[in-house]
């Protein structure tokens, strides 16, 4: 019987591809930019497992022309690149990576809330381009974090992870999730509220929702008319979380004082995008996972997935559990 052919969207490290090559024939695509659509077209043709990141658009086309697909393995939490209900239909399996990276994301979500609050990147850029401001009692001042209120929209693994960390700055956490949650709630000492109640409290609101067409802009005009004039919003869930025109707008009227996105709409932003010139805005291009432990649990999560399709098991970390019962 010939050996499944598994095609790998960018490099990860050797030691878990030398488990894959173990049970399969592994090509791995050999730059850091994503292999072009069409590329993974043919490639899919004839794989049965497709190791990929959220870059790679993965839709029904695709699928359809790769009969012995078995497997969607994403390097990733979050699959909204993936066509995820036709994955279902057809049987294929779509792995992912939750749970491991909640810590360095929530990480991330603070790092930026800091920058931006502190004005980190703006005085770092100073001080770069050789302005060393004698001290005085305004210069460079910012928001403090202490005391302050964070509006936690989405309180799944990683919402929770930074509602945890706000009570090392003594905050009032409020959160908003499609449903309650009363232990997280007595746990982090969170305050249950709606999305409308904690725009116009918050003064830092962090969001943590997948996107799906119900959270697709859900952050647009009428949201930032709602925030508080000194709020700092943070993204590090998806860019199309949030309406980018809604969100230049707020910038540029002083609706908020500032951004903080490790995710945009587009990635990679425009270069002539105007949050970049923006000083109250930090932008870092989708890191909030990128601790390199994290990862490589990740790159081992992802080759598990797969390894368990090969060896006819259920997969350990599943997107879409209910295609065993498709299949
Ligand atoms: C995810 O896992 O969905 C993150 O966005 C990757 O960093």
């Amino acid at each position: 019987m010939s050996r499944p052919f598994v095609f790998v969207t960018r490099q990860i490290g050797s030691a878990v591809l030398e488990k894959l090559a173990a049970m399969a024939d592994v090509e791995v695509w050999p730059l850091s930019t994503p292999p072009p659509y069409e590329t993974l077209c043919e490639k899919a043709v004839n794989a049965s497992a497709l190791i990929t990141m959220l870059s790679d658009r993965i839709d029904a086309s695709l699928m359809d022309a790769a009969p012995n697909l078995k497997i969607i393995s994403q390097m990733a939490v979050g699959v909204d690149n993936i066509d995820v209900h036709h994955a279902t239909q057809k049987g294929i399996v779509v792995g992912n990576t939750p749970g491991v990276l909640t810590e360095t994301t929530a990480d991330l979500a603070w790092a930026l809330l800091m920058a931006v609050a502190r004005r980190v990147v703006e005085a770092h850029n100073e001080v770069q381009q050789g302005i060393w401001r004698p001290w005085g009692p305004y210069v460079l001042c910012g928001q403090d974090l202490f005391g302050a209120t964070l509006g936690v929209v989405g309180l799944g693994r990683i919402g929770q992870a930074v509602a945890r960390r706000a009570a090392g700055f003594s905050m009032k956490v409020l959160y908003t999730n499609p449903r309650r949650n009363p232990e997280a709630e007595a746990r982090l000492g969170a305050e249950y509220v709606t999305l409308d109640e904690l725009l116009s409290r918050s003064d830092y609101i962090s969001l943590h929702t997948y996107l799906s067409s119900q959270t697709r802009q859900m952050i647009s005009h009428e949201q930032f008319a709602r925030m508080k004039p000194n709020a700092i919003l943070i993204n590090t869930a998806r860019g199309a979380v949030v309406d980018t025109a809604a969100l230049i707008e707020a910038l540029q009227q002083g609706k908020i004082a500032g951004a903080g996105l490790d995710v945009t709409d587009p990635e990679p932003i425009n270069f002539d995008n105007p949050l970049l010139r923006m000083p109250n805005v930090v932008i870092t291009p989708h890191i909030a996972s990128a601790g390199t432990h994290t990862r490589e649990r990740m790159a081992h999560m992802i080759v598990e997935n797969v390894l368990a399709v090969f060896n006819n098991e259920t997969i350990p970390y599943c997107a879409n559990p209910e295609v065993y019962g498709h299949q």
